[in-house]
């Protein structure tokens, strides 16, 4: 049973699409549209109501695409426009819903804009869609300001003719000026673009970064922060109230569409601001990295999930839940260390070491509660098989621009992008067709982390994540949005759902006795030899 209502994103389960490392139809090594074409059917029976694809647009990939030079084609390597209005049709004929990213906050260095604005030279028009600036010091050879970008170094770089150029992110990704009406027009036009080709929604990139003080002040802090610190109420670049025009006039274009599109923000913000974006002129839905990033620990988790669900709730927006994407560590890795949360962004702290049995029991606990919680919920490509991060690629594959930018201290992200693992016995594993080799090499291991060996085995992570997604579509429990916690031992959580369901996570040293009166549904791990609930195990159970 399909949700085909207006309102299918306020519970839709949607798989995070990273095309690179999907699967490769033409065997040149890089993941492409003809491979996710042919992978939809897998994506239909797993259960999912949606798939949000990365950047997919022509770019010099100096950050795995979100750096685009044309946001209405797709990169030769990722296949044709053709292809991909065939892919939009096919994907609706299952009925899986397609949300495309879009990267409003930077283009490529290689985008027609910039390179017209390099060519025509201070205090031009083509300029003024950027932010250029003089530079400090008698003969400006210092950045205009002390801001930092998110992959190390300055966020600033000087042009041939002694201006610079601001970007929060890679050199390569110069940030656009959303003062000047032109950018605003372009991307309400490149919106149409898409949506006029059906695609049902968007990811926005960075949606909480668009806007900047004109004024450009100092900001006095050591390094990139992600987001603004507890108490730095007015950001100059982060979390700007500007931003919330904009989602304002794209909401009114999604909603001109007759079958309404959606949106769902990326945007890192303060506890409590969230909900600002997702007001009901604005944007329907934002990831949850507060949930992302929270350690597995009961009390914690709680506070978490009653928050995401409090203050949205207040402006009528669903929360949604999330454990990995393409920017963090894969969980079973995280869950396998001894602290379970994630600290800093760029895993600038190295690796600590990771118990990946431990992981991958908690991993398969953690989605039977994502999957639980009211809202929304995303998983990120391969999770459903149970992959964990590539922690030893070699330092000559890695491509994430924070390894050079960081002078070779970060490895960066490249460990949860590693090309997927489909079958057979060596790689490709049927990533590509035999003899290909994949962007980023993957670990011999994974033979058994295959969809075909997960598919052969009934206690496999897909089993698990095929189950949990067939309850939640045939059960009105799950999709509505009833939700109340219930009294339960320490170190754990329980609470109920519609029609009777409940979710108890154990995530104590302790087995711990099931909710009386009550018929098990779906555990992540078989209960212990006296009926209890053991350590890093969640059940779904009906009240009897
Ligand atoms: C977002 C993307 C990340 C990218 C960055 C700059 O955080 O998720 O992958 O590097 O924006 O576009």
């Amino acid at each position: 049973m399909r949700n085909t209502t207006d309102s299918w994103w306020r519970s839709a389960v949607i798989y995070q699409v990273y095309i690179r490392s999907f699967a490769d139809g033409d065997g040149d090594g890089t993941g492409d549209i003809a491979g996710l074409r042919s992978h939809l059917s897998y994506l239909a029976h797993l259960g999912v109501d949606a798939i949000w694809i990365n950047p997919w647009y022509p770019s010099p990939l100096a950050d795995g695409g979100y750096d685009v030079s044309d946001y209405r084609d797709i990169h030769p390597d990722f296949g044709a426009l053709d292809e991909a209005k065939q892919l939009i049709v096919e994907a609706h004929e299952l009925g899986l819903r397609v949300i495309l990213d879009i990267v409003p906050n930077h283009t490529s260095d290689q985008h027609f804009w910039f390179q017209q604005a390099l060519a025509a030279g201070p205090g031009s028009p083509g300029r003024k869609r950027y932010i250029f600036r003089e530079g400090r010091g008698e003969d400006g050879s210092l950045p205009p300001n002390d801001w930092h970008a998110a992959f190390g170094g300055p966020a600033w770089t000087r042009t041939s003719d002694g201006q610079w150029y601001l970007h929060l992110f890679a050199p390569e990704q110069p940030d656009l000026n959303w003062d000047n009406p032109e950018v605003r027009a372009e991307f309400e036009s490149i919106l149409r673009f898409w949506f006029d080709l059906g695609v049902d929604g968007f990811r926005i990139d960075v949606a909480h970064g668009m806007v900047k003080d004109p004024a450009l002040p100092e900001l006095g802090l050591p390094e990139f922060c992600v987001m603004p610190d507890e108490g730095q109420e007015n950001h100059p670049h982060w979390d700007r109230d500007g931003v919330h025009d904009i989602f304002r006039s794209w909401r009114a274009i999604a909603d001109s569409y007759p079958d309404r599109r959606v949106f769902v923000a990326e945007a890192h913000v303060r506890p409590g601001r969230l909900a600002h974006y997702l007001r009901p002129d604005e944007l329907h839905t934002a990831f949850n990295f507060d949930f992302l990033k929270s350690p597995l620990d009961a009390d914690k988790l709680r506070t978490v999930i009653d928050r995401s669900i409090n203050d949205l709730a207040a402006v009528g927006a669903p929360a949604t839940w999330v454990l990995s994407n393409h920017d963090e560590t894969r969980h079973v890795t995280r869950y396998g260390r001894a602290y379970t949360g994630v600290t800093t962004r760029m895993r600038d702290q190295g690796h600590p070491s990771s118990d990946r049995t431990l992981g991958t029991r908690r991993a398969r606990a953690a989605a039977l509660l994502m999957l639980a919680l009211p809202g929304g919920a995303y998983i990120y490509q391969g999770e459903e098989l149970g992959l964990y991060e590539v922690e030893d690629l070699p330092e000559s594959v890695l491509q994430d621009p924070t390894w050079e930018r960081s002078g070779h201290t970060v490895r960066g992200r490249d460990g949860c992008r590693v090309p997927l693992p489909w079958t057979g016995d060596t790689p490709p594993f049927g990533f590509g067709p035999a003899g290909s080799t994949p962007w980023l090499p993957q670990p011999e291991d994974w033979k058994s982390y295959t969809a075909e060996a997960n598919q052969a085995d009934p206690t496999s992570m897909l089993h698990l994540y095929r189950d949990a997604l067939r309850l939640r579509r045939t059960n009105a429990g799950l999709s509505g949005e009833e939700f109340r916690w219930l009294d339960s031992p320490d170190g754990t959580l329980l609470f109920g759902r519609g029609n009777g369901l409940l979710c108890a996570v154990n995530l104590s040293d302790e087995p711990v006795p099931l909710p009386g009166a009550c018929s098990p549904l779906l555990v992540s791990e078989p209960l212990d030899d006296n009926g209890l609930l053991p350590p890093d195990t969640t059940i779904w159970l009906y009240e009897d």
